[in-house]
């Protein structure tokens, strides 16, 4: 299943597209299925209805624990590193990870959980996270995991949008010199959810918490109550495995839905080529399970293919700026796969944190969530891979599964700031506003794939109309990705960032309507337009312009209201970087917010502002062009 040339790759790309069904048929075998698929593949991109795998049986956790269990059951499957670098880290080898996923296991179904439930997590990245994830997997109930930044509302507003059973959480978390207060936050969210039966409590910061009789049970207390045989649940390829809650253009969040079989094996065959890992080596991916580079590249992908996976609880400059670099260096990592924003964070600090720091085990370096700029792809060879270890820029997105487009280590060449190739059996195409496909090399449009793949989304849960207009209506038969993107005068795909109103700051996805909800939502405001800005280390910054709100003439504390609202409504990870109060927004006759003018004014360039004469009140683009230039 490992590609090992470029000429390997040209020719499994060529059959994937010629012959995809026995492409994707044999890599499949490279995996442990309890009955065979009787078909391959059956796809249809208007309903959109995508079946692979049709009629095959399996569970994930069979192939990512028990079939690794005889040859390398003493191997390490996760490393564990602690938020504080003087606490000891946690090694779990696939025997005690098996272990204890099944005994876990036990404790959802004790709590009355069973196949097809739904079940929330959220949980700091501790091993009990890999392990809760698992579980669910292993009784055939649904995970939905919720990164550990955002508020009670959204956790209340995803818990109940997929009718959760069961809330799996800690007491709090710890994030650099932060601590979170988890349960509180659940506590919060829970007041708002009517099926939630049974909240699973881990210990892990000792601080106090509310325990609900009836409802709120200790993690520590229930595992005694169990063993640790638990038959894996058969389920069908197409049985859903995931949702996970992502930002789109409009609206609240939807639960993208992935299934078992066709996500398996994309995680699973993309993690072992693009990084070309090798049995023994140690693979550190940064990313949080709450996002889908942690589903897919922290735990699905390296556990299916037997790697050793370290999982890192803390943030790149705690206690200090070297401390990717030390965890480097004490693991022995071989694989780094982290994300732009954070190598542009830590190249900030200079080369001092790298001093002394021996990072000779890397071999292979990635780059994920949002465009890497050359500076930083530079930066990342130079200083990381010494020049020697190649540099994957992968592409892809919550509803792709997997990696998408990306160079293969030591396969592809690569070229600083571009994905460069689609993978095998990925066909992307670039298409005008027209829906027009743009041919030819050296050419811009907006990217979307024209074939399936095993990892896509199957729908969005409980709206599967809006899986429909937001991927597949806006052009015909194809999955419209959101991204704009270049192919050079090489075939080399460069991704040059959304072209919707979704923001990416600092590698998380933010709907810019999402935003702007939250900060209406503040008393006094009435209306308000949010767009992104460069921002030099998140990638994007995000920029508000509020009508004037009641402030009671206190703009500062009134900006700082606005800010708690939003991370009360959403979570910190959404607070504009800069509020601008305005007396009107520039809007067309029609009552349209006009954006683009919105995003020069934010990027503070304002020489071209293009046609303004379908404006209702020009005069409010002077009057926010000089506000803005007080703004610092
Ligand atoms: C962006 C993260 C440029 C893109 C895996 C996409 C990237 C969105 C890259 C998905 C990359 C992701 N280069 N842009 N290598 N990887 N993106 O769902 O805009 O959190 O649509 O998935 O991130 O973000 P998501």
């Amino acid at each position: 299943m490992q590609i090992t040339s470029f000429k390997q790759y040209e020719e499994d790309f060529k059959k994937s597209v010629e012959n995809p069904e026995q492409f994707w048929g044999e890599v499949a075998q490279n995996f442990q299925w309890r009955k065979p698929w009787f078909k391959v593949l059956s796809w249809n991109f208007e309903a959109p209805e995508i079946k692979w795998f049709e009629g095959a049986k399996l569970n994930i956790t069979e192939n990512c624990l028990d079939r690794h269990l005889e040859k390398s059951g003493d191997q390490p499957a996760i490393i564990w590193e602690p938020n504080n670098p003087e606490e000891e880290s946690v090694t779990l080898t696939y025997k005690m990870l098996h272990e204890r996923v099944c005994r876990f296991a036990n404790v959802l179904k004790r709590n009355g959980a069973k196949k097809g439930d739904r079940i929330c997590i959220y949980m700091p990245m501790v091993p009990e996270l890999a392990i809760a994830v698992l579980a669910c997997a292993r009784i055939g109930a649904v995970h939905s995991v919720i990164f550990g930044g955002f508020s009670a509302k959204s956790i209340a507003d995803r818990i109940n949008d997929s009718q959760c059973k069961v809330v799996i959480t800690a007491d709090g978390a710890y994030r650099g010199s932060k601590q979170i207060p988890l349960k509180d936050v659940i506590d919060d969210a829970l007041i708002g959810c009517p099926t939630v039966e049974k909240c699973i409590v881990l210990t892990h910061v000792r601080t106090p918490v509310s325990m609900l009789k009836g409802r709120d049970v200790w993690w520590e207390d229930e595992v005694k109550h169990v063993n640790d045989i638990c038959e894996a649940e058969e389920m069908d390829a197409e049985d859903m495995l995931f949702i996970l809650y992502t930002s789109g253009s409009t609206g609240k969040p939807k639960g993208v839905v992935h299934t078992c079989g066709g996500y398996m094996v994309y995680a699973g065959y993309t993690f072992a080529n693009v990084f070309n890992y090798q049995p023994g080596e140690v693979y550190f991916c940064t990313a949080d399970i709450g996002w889908i580079t942690g589903h897919s590249y922290i735990v699905y992908g390296p556990l299916s293919q037997g790697a050793t996976s370290v999982l890192f609880e803390g943030i790149p400059t705690y206690p200090t700026p070297s401390r990717f670099w030390d965890v480097v260096e004490k693991h022995k990592v071989n694989t780094l796969y982290t994300a732009p924003t954070a190598i542009r964070s830590l190249m900030s600090y200079g080369d001092e944190p790298l001093e002394g720091k021996d990072l000779s085990s890397i071999r292979v370096l990635g780059s994920v969530g949002e465009p890497i700029n050359e500076e930083a792809w530079h930066w990342f060879d130079e200083k990381i891979g010494k020049g020697k270890a190649p540099i994957v820029d992968t592409w892809w997105q919550t509803e792709t599964g997997g990696i998408m487009i990306s160079p293969i280590a030591t396969v592809t060449p690569t070229k600083p700031s571009f994905a460069t190739l689609p993978l095998p059996g990925i066909q992307p195409i670039l298409v005008d506003e027209n829906g027009q496909e743009i041919v030819g090399n050296g050419v811009m449009g907006n990217l979307c794939i024209k074939f399936p793949w095993p990892g896509m989304l199957r729908t969005t849960y409980g709206d599967h109309e809006r899986c429909k207009q937001t991927y597949f209506s806006t052009y015909p038969n194809l999955y419209f990705t959101g991204d704009g993107c270049l192919r050079d005068e090489d075939g080399y795909y460069r991704i040059t960032g959304r072209v919707d109103d979704v923001l990416n700051v600092s590698g998380h996805r933010i709907g810019t309507a999402e935003v702007e909800n939250a900060i209406n939502m503040h008393a006094g405001v009435v209306e308000s337009a949010v767009v992104g800005y460069p921002h030099d280390v998140k990638g994007q910054g995000i920029y508000a312009f509020v009508i004037n709100p009641e402030m009671h003439g206190e703009a500062e504390l009134t900006k700082k209201d606005i800010l708690q609202t939003v991370t009360r409504v959403i979570g910190a990870i959404a607070k504009p970087d800069k509020i601008l109060f305005v007396s009107g927004l520039p809007k067309t006759r029609s009552g349209k917010i006009m954006r683009r003018i919105l995003r020069k004014v934010a990027e503070g360039d304002t020489s071209n502002l293009g046609d303004t004469s379908t404006l209702l009140d020009p005069a409010v683009v002077d009057e926010i062009i000089e506000a803005a230039k007080a703004l610092k």
